[in-house]
C-alpha cells in the first residue's frame, strides 16, 4: 500500500494525527502539501502529547522521512519553533526535507492578514492570523517568495522589493500602518538560510523515486474539505486545496500513483472560524461536547464550535475526494448521551436536500433533518475490537458508515495510539 492520503471530511480538526499514526511503523515518507502553520496536529505517543503544526506527523515516526512539499506556505521562523521544541523534547529531525518550490510565509504576510482580519470587521473569516492567505495570494499573482530564491540573495531582494513595494502602499495608506523596509525582510529570511539549506530539495523527484522503490508514502492532510478555497464553504475556508487533488498538486506525485484516500471524520463536528455550519449547537449539548471533547484549537487556542454528526458534509466528502474509507474519530466523546441525532439531510427554504446544495445562499439557509440514535452511556475507551464495542455503539458505527458515502476502515475511542478499533 505506497502511497496513501488522509486528509479532514469535516471543518478540520478531525484527529488527522491519530489516523496518521495509525498506518505508523510502516511508514517511510510523511508528507506535507498543502497549508503551513495554521495546523495543528495533536499525537499522543506513550502518554506524551505532541503537537505539530508546519511540521509532518511523521517527524514522531523513527525512521520516517517527513517532508514539506512545494504546495505548503513556509514560515521559516515557525518552521525552525517547531524544530527546537521537536529537538528539547528527544525527536529526532534530522530527516526533514522541504520543497525548493514552497513558498515562504514572511513578515508582511502575516502583518497584512492581521490588519485585512481587522478591516473586514463583521465580515472577517476568523483566520488563524499566520499569514497563510496573503502568502497564497502572493503565490497565485506571481509575486511569492519561494524556499530556492534564498539561496540567491540577488534574487531574494529582487523579488521581496517587488512583492513589497504594492503593499506597503496599502499598509500605509490604506491601513496606516508602518511601511515594512526590504532590508528587514530581507535581513530576517537571510538568518535562516544556514539551517535551511541542508534540507532543500526535489520533493517531487524524492517521493516519486520513493514510490518507484516501493516505500509507503502518507500524504497528510491539513485542514479540511470544507475548509477547500474550491470545494469548501467560500469565502468562510483556508486559500489552499486540502481535499485529495491538493495532496497531488501540493506534491508533484500524479493522481495515478495514489492507492488509498482516507477521510477522517469526528463523531460529531466542529469548526474553528467564522462560517456555516448547519449542525451547530448552541444549547447544553454543544457545551458538553466542547468540554468532553475537549475541543479548544491546537494552533490558536480558540473554541471550537461544536454540533452533531453531520452525514451530508461527509457524503460530500466521500465524493470530492474520492475516499477509499473513513477514520471515524472520537466516537467516546459520545459515551454519556442518552440519544444522539445525526444530521441524514437538509431543509432548505421548504425542500428536502440530500447533497450539498448548489450554492452558499442555500447551505447558509439549511435546517438539519435529524435522526436519532440510542447512546450507550458507557466508556468504551478500552475497546480494541468492533466485538469489544457495546451494541449501540456498534449500531451508531454502521449507521453512520451506511449513510457516509464509503467504508469505515478505523474508528477512534480514546486520544492513545493504542485506542483504536480496526474495522478492516
Ligand atoms: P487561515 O487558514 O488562517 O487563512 O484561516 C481560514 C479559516 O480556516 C479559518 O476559519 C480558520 O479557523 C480555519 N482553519 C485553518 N486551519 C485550520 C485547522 O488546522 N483546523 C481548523 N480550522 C482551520
Amino acid at each position: 500500500m505506497p502511497a496513501v492520503v488522509i486528509l479532514g471530511a469535516q471543518w478540520g480538526d478531525e484527529g488527522k494525527g491519530k489516523a496518521t499514526d495509525q498506518l505508523g511503523s510502516s511508514l517511510d515518507y510523511c508528507v506535507r502539501t498543502s497549508g503551513g502553520n495554521n495546523a495543528g496536529h495533536t499525537i499522543v505517543v506513550n502518554g506524551e502529547k505532541f503537537a505539530t503544526h508546519l511540521l509532518p506527523s511523521g517527524i514522531l515516526t523513527p525512521g520516517c522521512v517527513s517532508v514539506i512539499a512545494n504546495g505548503v506556505v513556509v514560515d521559516p521562523g515557525a518552521l525552525f519553533r517547531e524544530v527546537d521544541g521537536m529537538n528539547e523534547r528527544g525527536v529526532d529531525t534530522s530527516r526533514l526535507v522541504v520543497s525548493s518550490n514552497a513558498h515562504l510565509i514572511t513578515s508582511y504576510h502575516t502583518t497584512m492578514d492581521k490588519v485585512t482580519e481587522r478591516f473586514l470587521g463583521k465580515n472577517q473569516i476568523g483566520t488563524t492570523g499566520r499569514g497563510i492567505g496573503p502568502a497564497y495570494a502572493d503565490k497565485i499573482n506571481r509575486t511569492g517568495i519561494r524556499v530556492a530564491d534564498l539561496l540567491d540573495e540577488k534574487i531574494l531582494r529582487d523579488k521581496v522589493e517587488a512583492s513589497l513595494d504594492l503593499k506597503n502602499h496599502i499598509l500605509a495608506k490604506v491601513y496606516n500602518r508602518r511601511a515594512i523596509t526590504v532590508e528587514e525582510v530581507v535581513e530576517d529570511l537571510l538568518s535562516y538560510v544556514d539551517r535551511l539549506r541542508p534540507m532543500i530539495a526535489d520533493t517531487s523527484l524524492l517521493l516519486n523515486r520513493a514510490l518507484d522503490d516501493g516505500r509507503t508514502v502518507l500524504f497528510e492532510g491539513a485542514q479540511a474539505t470544507m475548509l477547500d478555497v474550491d470545494h469548501g464553504t467560500y469565502p468562510f475556508v483556508t486559500s489552499s486545496n486540502p481535499v485529495a487533488g491538493g495532496a497531488c498538486t501540493g506534491s508533484g506525485v500524479g493522481p495515478t500513483r495514489i492507492d488509498r484516500v482516507i477521510g477522517v471524520v469526528k463523531a460529531y463536528t466542529t469548526r474553528v472560524g467564522a462560517g456555516p455550519f448547519p449542525t451547530e449547537l448552541f444549547d447544553a449539548d454543544g457545551e458538553k461536547l466542547w468540554e468532553v471533547g475537549g475541543e479548544v484549537g491546537v494552533s490558536t487556542g480558540r473554541n471550537r464550535r461544536c454540533g452533531w454528526y453531520d452525514a451530508v458534509v461527509a457524503r460530500y466528502a466521500a465524493r470530492i475526494n474520492g475516499l477509499t474509507e473513513f477514520c471515524l474519530t472520537k466516537l467516546d466523546v459520545l459515551g454519556s448521551w442518552e440519544r444522539i441525532p445525526v444530521c441524514v439531510g437538509y431543509q432548505i427554504d421548504g425542500v428536502r436536500h440530500d447533497e450539498m446544495p448548489m450554492t452558499q445562499s442555500e447551505f447558509h439557509h439549511a435546517e438539519p433533518i435529524y435522526e436519532f440514535f440510542d447512546g450507550w452511556q458507557t466508556d468504551i475507551s478500552g475497546a480494541r475490537t468492533f466485538d469489544e464495542l457495546p451494541k449501540n455503539a456498534r449500531a451508531y458505527v454502521q449507521a453512520l458508515e451506511e449513510m457516509s458515502g464509503a467504508p469505515f476502515w478505523a474508528v477512534g475511542v480514546g486520544p492513545g495510539r493504542e485506542q483504536t478499533v480496526v474495522l478492516r
